[in-house]
C-alpha cells in the first residue's frame, strides 16, 4: 500500500483519482486485475496486473530509463504542455487531450498519431477506467511520498535555534545544497532544506521527504517509513533511523574494553564514587571533584567537552578520552571537501565540530538519494542506506550499514589527555566491536 491515510495528499484524492491511483500502482482490487495487455505484435495477451504504469513511468510519473526504453514523463503537466514536445526519442507531438490519452494507452499512438515504441504495452482499459487514470495523472507528482515533486525534494534539518551552533550549521548546509543544485540537483530535483525545530520534527514528516538531526538525537515514535539520519543513535530508534557513530553508551564500552586490554582492569568504577588508585568512568562533569582521587579517568568526548577548560587541570595524569569521529580516521578527500565548503560558508572556527556533524549527516543522505536514482521513494532510500558499505564522504570514520545494522561506525579512538599541559597525545588507539 503506497498511500497511507497519514499523507494529506492521499486523503484529499477524489473517488475517481483514487481509482486511477490504484490502477497506476497496480493495486489489488484495481481495474488492472481484470484487464489485459498486448505487447508489440505478439498475438497472446498478458494479464495487465503485472504491468502497472508505475513500474515503468515511476512513482511520480517522471519516467525512468530501463533496458534501453525511455518511458515518457506522464504527469498531466508533462502530457499537456502547450507546445510541440520533442521526446527523448526524437518523436514530436502536440499536447494530449483525454481522448488522445486513451488512444495512446489502448492503441499505442501518441497525440500526433505517431506509433509509440513496443516498450509501451497496449491496455484494454475502458473509457471510464482511463478517465480515472487521466484524473490521477493530474496529482501523481504530489501523491507520492511527502516532500517530493517533479522538480524539488525537501529535506528537514532539525536544528534548535537556541543552540549557538545552529546558524553555522545552517549556513554550511545551504552552501552544500547550492553545490548539489549547480550539478543538476538530485537527479533533476532541486534540493530544498527546511529548518525544523526539534519539537515539530514528528509533525513535519508530512512535509519533508527525510529528516536530518545534526545536533539532537531523534525522539521515539517516528513512522518506520521516514528516513531519519542522526549523528548519535536514538535510544529507541524507528526502523527508518540511521546514525553515523557510536552512542555514548557504546563509547563507554569501548573505554572499558580498552582498560581491560591495556591494563587488565576488569571492573571500571563509576566516577562519582571514585577511590584512590581506581580506574573510573566519569559519566558526567558533575563528579569531577571526586575523580581527582582516581588513578585513571576515562570519559567520552561529550563529557570531556562539557568540562570548562580551566577545570580540566584537576584530572589525573592518566586521563583518556573516547572520540567516535577522530580526524585520523576521516578520508583525506572528505577533509578537504569539508574545509572548502566551510570556507565558502565563511563560518568562524567556533562551531567547527558541530558543522562537521551536520556536514557528515547531510553527506550520507545526499549519497543515498543519488544512489537511489530519479525514481526515489522513502522506502527506496532506506533500502539504499542499508546497502552502504565503507562510505567515506563525511567527517567520520568509514560508514557501513546493513538491514540489522543502522549505526555506521561503532568504534571509538581512545586518546590520552595531558591535564597539566592541556593537550592530547598525537595518536590514540582505535577500539571497535566490529574489529576483533
Ligand atoms: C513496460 C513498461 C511500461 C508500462 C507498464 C507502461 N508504460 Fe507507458 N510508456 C512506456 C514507454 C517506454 C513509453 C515511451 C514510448 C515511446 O517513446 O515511443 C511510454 C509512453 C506512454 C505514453 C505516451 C506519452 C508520450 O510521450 O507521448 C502514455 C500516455 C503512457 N505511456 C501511459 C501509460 C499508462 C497510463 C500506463 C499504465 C496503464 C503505462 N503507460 C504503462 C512504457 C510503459
Amino acid at each position: 500500500m503506497l498511500c497511507t491515510l497519514a499523507l494529506p495528499a492521499c486523503a484529499d484524492l477524489t473517488a475517481s483519482e483514487e481509482r486511477g491511483r490504484a490502477i497506476y500502482f497496480g493495486e489489488k482490487g484495481s481495474a488492472l486485475d481484470s484487464a489485459e495487455v498486448q505487447i508489440g505484435d505478439l498475438s497472446t495477451k498478458l494479464p495487465a496486473r503485472t504491468f502497472p504504469c508505475a513500474s515503468c513511468h515511476g512513482r511520480t510519473g517522471a519516467g525512468k530509463a530501463e533496458r534501453g526504453a525511455q518511458p515518457s514523463q506522464i504527469s498531466r503537466d508533462a502530457l499537456t504542455r502547450p507546445y510541440t514536445v520533442k521526446e527523448a526519442t526524437g518523436r514530436k507531438r502536440p499536447p494530449y487531450t483525454s481522448s488522445s490519452f486513451r488512444n495512446a494507452v489502448r492503441a499505442g499512438k501518441d497525440s500526433g498519431g505517431n506509433a509509440l515504441s513496443e516498450a509501451m504495452p497496449r491496455f484494454d482499459l475502458t473509457d471510464k477506467q482511463l478517465a480515472d487514470v487521466w484524473a490521477f495523472l493530474a496529482v501523481v507528482a504530489e501523491a507520492s511520498d511527502p516532500g517530493i515533486t517533479d522538480d524539488a525534494l525537501t529535506v528537514g534539518i532539525v536544528l534548535d535555534p537556541a543552540n549557538p551552533a545552529s546558524q553555522a550549521q545552517q549556513k554550511l548546509l545551504g552552501v552544500l545544497a547550492g553545490d548539489i543544485d549547480k550539478l543538476g540537483g538530485v537527479h533533476g530535483r532541486k534540493l530544498t532544506l527546511r529548518i525544523v525545530s526539534p519539537k515539530n520534527a514528528g509533525a513535519e514528516t508530512a512535509n519533508v521527504f527525510a529528516l536530518v538531526f545534526p545536533q539532537s538525537v531523534p525522539p521515539a515514535g517516528f513512522d518506520s517509513t521516514v528516513p531519519v539520519i542522526s549523528v548519535l543513535p536514538a535510544s529507541a530508534p524507528s526502523a527508518g533511523a540511521f546514525a553515523l557513530v557510536a552512542s555514548e553508551a557504546d563509547q563507554a564500552s569501548a573505554l572499558k574494553r580498552f582498560a581491560t586490554e591495556e591494563w587488565g582492569v576488569v571492573s571500571v568504577k563509576d566516577g562519582c564514587a571514585a577511590k584512590k588508585g581506581e580506574t573510573v568512568l566519569l559519566g558526567s562533569a558533575k563528579c569531577l571533584d571526586k575523580a581527582t582521587a582516581a588513578k585513571r579517568v576515562l570519559l567520552t568526548q561529550t563529557v570531556f567537552s562539557s568540562i570548562p577548560p580551566a577545570s580540566r587541570k584537576v584530572l589525573p595524569a592518566e586521563t583518556y578520552v573516547a572520540f567516535a569521529a577522530p580526524l585520523s580516521r576521516v578520508a583525506r578527500n572528505a577533509q578537504s571537501a569539508f574545509a572548502q565548503t566551510r570556507a565558502r560558508a565563511r563560518n568562524d572556527k567556533s562551531s567547527i565540530l558541530a558543522e562537521a556533524d551536520a556536514y557528515s549527516a547531510a553527506a550520507l543522505l545526499i549519497e543515498a538519494l543519488m544512489r537511489t536514482g530519479r525514481d526515489v521513494s522513502r522506502e527506496g532510500v532506506i533500502d539504499t542506506l542499508e546497502a552502504v558499505r565503507s562510505f567515506e564522504g563525511g567527517m567520520t570514520p568509514p560508514l557501513t550499514f546493513g538491514p540489522n545494522r543502522h549505526v555506521g561506525s561503532r568504534g571509538a579512538e581512545i586518546v590520552r589527555y595531558d591535564a597539566l599541559a592541556g593537550t592530547f597525545a598525537l595518536s590514540g588507539i582505535w577500539t571497535d566491536p566490529d574489529i576483533r
